[in-house]
């Protein structure tokens, strides 16, 4: 194998092992969330996106990938949620939107994540999206159903999805995707606590 060709094999493996710890990870919250105990607190976004962002940031950097859109500015906003939750929500949608560039994009190719944040008093909107192709218009249905996936078997269990959809769901929000100019854009609502 050439050195290049291993690079990418290696790397590629390091993005499945990521994938599956955090499908492991989800499966765990799915469990816990199940217990009667998962009330709301109150959460900062930063404390979201600390728990969440060093375990993605090599892939990003490795990948070639800026995440872009005004979601820093909005970082000490507030929300009722559960850290957890949230981390993997936002977690599972930058691991798919990376597998996603890493698939269709050439590395010539400007190569990003856009994260942009609507802030609402009572909830707030994230929307999510990505430079690559987006979900093609038939599967759009269907990408919340567990265990759909188009992924290889080792890349993708194809829960991630259904999975934010429970948790969304247990937090009094709501994950959709919608498809604009070859686009997919993943909004993710989330209640707003402006106390
Ligand atoms: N950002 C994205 N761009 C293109 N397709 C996506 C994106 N996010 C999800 N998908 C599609 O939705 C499917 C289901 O996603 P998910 O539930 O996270 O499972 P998995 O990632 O294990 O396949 C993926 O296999 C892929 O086809
Ligand atoms: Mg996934």
């Amino acid at each position: 194998m050439s050195p290049n060709l291993e690079k990418i094999a290696k790397y590629n493996k390091k993005i499945s092992d990521i994938n599956e710890k955090t499908i492991s990870m989800l499966k765990g919250l799915l469990k816990l969330s199940r217990q009667p105990d998962h009330r709301l607190h109150s959460v900062k976004f930063l404390e979201v996106w600390e728990s969440l962002y060093p375990l993605v940031e090599n892939k990003l950097k490795y990948a070639g990938i800026e995440l872009q859109g005004n979601f820093r500015e909005h970082m000490d906003k507030r929300y009722l949620a559960l850290v957890e939750y949230l981390a993997q929500v936002f977690l599972n949608l930058i691991i798919n939107s990376i597998h996603s560039i890493e698939e269709n994009c050439k590395k010539n190719e400007r190569r990003y994540i856009q994260i942009d944040v609507y802030p609402g008093k009572s909830v707030t909107l994230f929307e999510i999206s990505d430079s690559g192709p987006g979900v093609p218009e038939e599967l759009i249905d269907k990408i919340f159903v567990s265990y759909f996936t188009t992924k290889q078997e080792g890349t993708g269990t194809g829960l991630g999805l259904s999975i934010c959809r429970t948790v969304m769901e247990r937090m009094d929000g709501e994950i959709q995707t919608k498809k604009i100019n070859n686009k997919n854009f993943f909004e993710v609502r989330v209640l707003s606590d402006d106390a």
